[in-house]
């Protein structure tokens, strides 16, 4: 039978973590679909009575039976999806998209450069990367939030740190009374004299629009070659078959030529953030 892409198949929320005042990550019970989905991918999911949205999921994506998103509180749907409680059902639609081609990222340093809730699709890719983690030279993670309170899987990022060959870094924009880091924005991580051989390492960003265009620019300053720097394009989403237009990023439908595109594939749009 063909599969509808219009569908939803129905998910159950099984947990809810409360990541930072207005980040959850929602764990949903697949109920035993044939549903897989590649890091980088994202799925459209449907809040009943409301409508959809895309999200990026950020668990491994070698988990078969659920699948974890993290999602920000912001408007209609996010703001429905945050009253559901453990137990409610969801839709999701998918996978859309291009995955992150992990076998080029093989035997080279890879820098994860990570704002906000943007860390979600970086830690789908993260595991990914994690299930054989010998192949890549080091990965360094590097994670900004606006304050200590914002910053997303806490207790994640204190084990990443431990693991042989992973070094993680965090920055608040604004510090409080208990934090003893780094203050200031993620791109002030880049100064590293540990990225010394960054025309060979592979960058992977994902973070709000301001963060990606200043995200890009030091990467560039600092040697990264185009090819080798990959941004997650957050546009308005709709069908997310390549069929409605709405995400439309120059030559590109977002949502089937991406999310994840290459600096060198966009450098020439106009505004690509
Ligand atoms: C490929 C893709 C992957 C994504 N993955 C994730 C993810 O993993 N986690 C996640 O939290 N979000 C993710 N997003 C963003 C997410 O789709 C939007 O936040 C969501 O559509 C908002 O829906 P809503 O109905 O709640 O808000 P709406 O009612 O549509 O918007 C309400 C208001 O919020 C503003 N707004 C919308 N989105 C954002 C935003 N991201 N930040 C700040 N203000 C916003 C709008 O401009 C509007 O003013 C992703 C987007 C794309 C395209
Ligand atoms: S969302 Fe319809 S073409 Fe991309």
């Amino acid at each position: 039978m063909i599969k509808n892409p219009f569908q939803p198949i129905p998910a159950k929320i099984i947990d809810i973590i409360e990541e930072t005042p207005n980040i959850r990550t929602f764990v949903l019970d697949l109920l035993g679909a044939d549903f897989s989905f590649d890091a980088g991918q994202f799925v459209s999911l449907t809040v009943p009575g409301v409508g959809e949205a895309p999200f990026t999921p950020s668990s491994a994506p070698y988990v078969k039976d659920t699948i974890e998103m993290t999602i920000m509180k912001v408007g209609k749907v996010t703001s429905k999806l945050f009253e559901l409680p453990i137990g409610a059902f969801v839709g999701i639609r998918g996978p859309f998209g291009k995955r992150y081609p992990i076998e080029k990222f093989e035997g080279k340093e890879v820098l994860i450069l990570g704002g906000g809730v943007g860390l979600a699709p970086l830690r789908s890719l993260f595991l990914a990367l994690c299930a054989n983690l010998e192949k890549y030279k080091k990965i360094f993670i590097k994670y900004g939030a606006r304050t200590p309170k914002d910053i997303v899987y806490k207790k994640q990022l204190s084990e990443w740190k431990n693991l042989k060959g992973v070094e993680v870094q965090l920055t608040v924009d604004n510090a409080d009374k208990g934090w003893r880091g780094k203050v200031g924005v993620v791109t002030i991580l880049l100064d590293d004299p540990k990225l010394n051989n960054t025309s060979e390492m592979i960058a992977v960003v994902c973070g709000p629009p301001i963060m990606m265009k200043f995200g890009t620019i030091k990467l560039l300053e600092k040697g990264f070659q185009g090819q080798n720097i990959y941004l997650s394009m957050e546009k308005n989403m709709s069908c997310g078959i390549g069929q409605c237009g709405h995400c439309r990023c120059g030559q590109y439908f977002v949502c089937k030529d991406g999310p994840v595109l290459t600096w060198e594939q966009i450098k020439d749009i106009e505004d690509p953030f």
